[in-house]
């Protein structure tokens, strides 16, 4: 429009135009130049012509005319960038107006710029937010400042603060404003720096420049460019075994520098074995690890746990946390024994070693230092031997008879606090040894016989014990050969080995042997055996198996006795006497006498014990001359035998008196009974003798064929017997371990019959299979000889 005006009024003018250029914002006053001069005014007719400034319409007028020097000023204050922004050059169109004549100039005021404007931002603060992942380079596009002054006077250029990450790179567009771009120069890291501020200034080209300011405000934005980081590589913790379940072992703790899930750390076990991953537990968010089983020591003494921390990223890192279990004394010790010898033989010395004993604990340290001990009562003792080892010795001497076993209480303790013990129990047997010898129950042995006994009848038992062990303790009794009056013992005697019963072999006759003594023997089984002896004396007792014998009036002869009383002999003189004696003893030939028969029954008396045949009354006349006594002497055992004898007594003084004596020798009746007597006896004689000689013929038939049946007892080494033993067995020792079977006819065993057989045939068997073989025919010879004994004692029996 101006321009264009312009134009129109320089075409329109015919005097000239006049052009002036200064810089805007000149104070009012300032002379801008001479115009009347430049135009060839003159100027003391200035004021005449009534010269002005004027504009077109009703514009402001910005100059004045001086009317007396002809000096155009600025009269009104002239902002080149209000009146014509941002054109390049900005004119004022003005006309001077004179009168008379009518003169139009037109004047050009041409405004130049001055650097009156700084240059401005839009925003007085740029906000960035930059990932801190940014790569070097990365460029961000900055606003441009303006300045409202132009050409050189606008923005020329832009500086930033100086800082570490960024760099400023200015750009030109095409219509040549500049602007500026952040350049990142080096990587920014959010947990450095979380925000960065930068002052940029944009600088334009003026003389003095000035300047405009912006502040960048760059927010780093998080990157998950931080894994989690333990406090501490690794965890040491100790913690006792068995410390209860939920027993906090220790609390991981990673810490992630990033933000928000960048920096959530969870955490986990990596790499744990099952065993493990049953103990423990880890919390994953608090990263406590817990007890969730008992810890053993003695499995694992150390524990290492790998824990993982994990971002909500996946970034991840390890520490180690190494758990030292320390020892609690929780195992008891362990006694192993090693060996045992068992049984252990009662004279072993005293050190033997019994056994070996191994201790064990599983602990460590005092809780499995162990001590071992036995209890006190007892022959045995521990002597540590080399590390955990014992050997049990015995301490003295060991009796099987007085303890043959014994119960050991091993007693195994720790040093713990508190401590723990164990206990085992050893059985240990004493095994016997053959050192005790039978021992006799009495020191000797007394028995009594009634003479005439049963042969075959016991009569008395002898008895030792020995302490041993089976067949060490086994006692067997024989009978010590000796000489009884000149036979043999064993002709009187035989013993039971066994039992120690003593039987008598024979019957006795107390009037031939009142008493002997015989030595028995005990000896065990042992190997070799141990013997002992005792005496056992035997008494036989009489029985009163003798009638009394009258010595006068002899019977024998044909002579008969007669005494001759006088006639005139008085009472109580002594008429004559019996004379009697008895081969018993004591009661059984005590005699006493009476008379029982008499002619005349009170005129003579028997003296009860003398003997002494006495008148009881005179003699008188009347009395018959021939008198006839009967006397019975008989002893006072039970029961009582008796002996009669006839005395004839003459009452006469003279011989010549005598009639015949025969007559009064020979009574019909007695006679009579005789003869039936002889007949009697002699029937029965008959009748035993054939019954005896059948039970001979039946008995030889047998004995071809004796029956030998061994019961496994046990054999006796003949190098163990004394040397005479065989003939000791011979001489009477009865093993009922030989066992025979005797069967006679029906009717007529009786126990008593069989022992005599089983004893002799006892004997024989003793006899062939103890002594030595090569006499065994002459034995067998002898054989027949003790049938014949047995023969005759069985007759005496019978
Ligand atoms: C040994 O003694 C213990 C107790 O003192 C007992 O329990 C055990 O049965 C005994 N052993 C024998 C074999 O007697
Ligand atoms: C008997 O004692 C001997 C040693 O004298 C011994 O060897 C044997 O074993 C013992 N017998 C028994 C059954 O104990
Ligand atoms: C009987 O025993 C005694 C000691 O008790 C001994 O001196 C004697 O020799 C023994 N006699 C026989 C025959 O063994």
């Amino acid at each position: 429009m101006f321009g264009l005006l312009f134009f129109v009024l320089m075409a329109h003018t015919a005097y000239g135009d006049v052009s002036y250029s200064f810089p805007e914002e000149m104070k009012r006053g300032y002379v801008i130049g001479n115009i009347a001069k430049d135009l060839g005014l003159d100027v003391n007719r200035l004021p005449s012509r009534k010269a002005r400034i004027d504009t077109e319409g009703n514009r402001k007028l910005y100059c004045d005319i001086n009317l007396n020097t002809g000096e155009l000023t600025v009269a009104e204050r002239i902002d080149r960038e209000g009146l014509c922004g941002k054109k390049a050059s900005c004119v004022i169109n003005q006309e001077l107006v004179l009168e008379s004549p009518l003169e139009l100039h037109l004047v050009i005021l041409n405004i130049e710029d001055i650097n009156d404007n700084s240059p401005q931002f839009t925003e007085s603060v740029v906000k960035f937010e930059i990932q801190e992942s940014a790569d070097k380079g990365s460029r961000y596009l900055l606003d441009e400042a303006h300045d409202a002054d132009i050409g050189r006077n606008s923005v020329q250029s832009y500086t930033l603060q100086d800082n570490e990450h960024f760099i400023l790179n200015v750009l030109s567009r095409e219509n040549g404003i500049k602007y500026g771009q952040l350049v990142l120069n080096k990587e920014l890291d959010r947990e450095q720096q979380k925000e960065v501020t930068l002052i940029l200034t944009a600088v334009d080209g003026g003389t003095p420049p000035r300047s405009g300011t912006v502040a960048i405000h760059v927010t780093v934005l998080d990157a998950n460019d931080n894994a989690p980081v333990f406090s501490q590589a690794i965890y040491k913790v100790s913690l006792p075994e068995n410390s209860p379940v939920d027993t906090v072992v220790v609390t991981v703790s990673a810490t992630d520098a990033d933000d928000g899930q960048n920096g959530e750390v969870t955490y986990a076990f990596s790499h744990l074995s099952e065993l493990f991953r049953q103990l423990f537990f880890l919390d994953t968010v608090s990263g406590e690890i817990k007890l969730k089983g008992l810890m053993d020591f003695e499995e694992e003494s150390s524990i290492e746990l790998r824990i993982q921390a994990k971002d909500g990223q996946g970034l991840a890192s390890h520490c180690t946390v190494i758990i030292d279990v320390t020892d609690v004394n929780d195992n008891a010790p362990m006694i192993v024994i090693n060996s045992l010898n068992s049984p252990i033989p009662e004279n072993a010395l005293p050190g033997t070693e019994v056994g070996i004993i191994n201790v064990q604990d599983r602990d460590s340290e005092n809780n499995g230092q162990v001590r071992c001990s036995i209890q006190q009562n007892v022959p045995f003792k521990l002597v540590p031997s080399i590390k955990k080892y014992y050997s049990l010795v015995t301490t003295g001497d060991l009796d099987r008879e007085l303890l043959s076993d014994y119960n050991i209480t091993i007693t195994a303790a720790d040093e713990g606090s508190p401590p723990l013990s164990s206990t085992k129990n050893i059985y240990l047997t004493v095994a016997d040894v053959n050192d005790n010898p039978p021992v006799f129950q009495e020191q000797n042995y007394r028995a009594h016989v009634h003479e005439n006994n049963k042969p075959g009848s016991s009569i008395c038992s002898v008895s030792a014990t020995d302490p041993d062990w089976r067949q060490n303790g086994t006692v067997v009794y024989s009978l010590l050969s000796s000489d009884v009056g000149g036979a043999p013992v064993s002709s009187f005697l035989s013993i039971n080995g066994d039992t120690g019963v003593i039987h008598a072999v024979r019957s006795f006759d107390y009037e031939q042997l009142k008493s002997f003594k015989v030595l028995v023997l005990a000896r065990d089984n042992g190997s070799p055996p141990l013997t002992n002896n005792v005496t056992v004396s035997v008494f036989i007792t009489d029985e009163n198996d003798n009638s009394p014998q009258i010595l006068y009036p002899s019977l024998e002869g044909n002579s008969l006795m007669t005494e001759m009383v006088p006639k005139a002999a008085q009472a109580h003189s002594l008429v004559s006497k019996v004379i009697a004696v008895d081969a018993d003893s004591g009661q059984n030939a005590w005699l006493s006498y009476h008379i029982i028969k008499a002619t005349d029954p009170g005129l003579f008396t028997i003296g009860v014990h003398s003997g002494e045949i006495r008148t009881q009354r005179d003699i008188s006349e009347s009395d018959s001359m021939k008198q006839n006594l009967i006397v019975s002497v008989r002893d006072n055992g039970q029961p009582s035998l008796s002996a009669t004898c006839a005395l004839y007594l003459l009452i006469s003084d003279n011989l010549a008196e005598v009639p015949e004596l025969k007559d009064m020798s020979r009574d019909e009746s007695s006679s009579k009974l005789t003869f039936y007597l002889i007949i009697a006896l002699v029937s029965v004689s008959t009748f035993f003798l054939t019954f005896i000689i059948i039970i001979l013929a039946v008995r030889f038939c047998r004995r071809r064929k004796p029956r030998l049946l061994f019961d496994g007892a046990v054999a006796i080494p003949s190098a163990y017997l004394p040397p005479n033993y065989a003939e000791v067995e011979g001489a009477g020792t009865l093993r009922s371990t030989y066992n025979y079977d005797a069967y006679l006819t029906t009717g007529s065993r009786t126990s008593d019959f069989k022992f005599v057989r089983s004893y002799n045939e006892g004997t024989l068997i003793a006899d062939l299979t103890l002594k030595k073989p090569q006499s065994a025919v002459d034995d067998l010879e002898g054989l027949d000889a003790e049938i014949n004994d047995s023969f005759e004692v069985r007759l005496v029996f019978l």
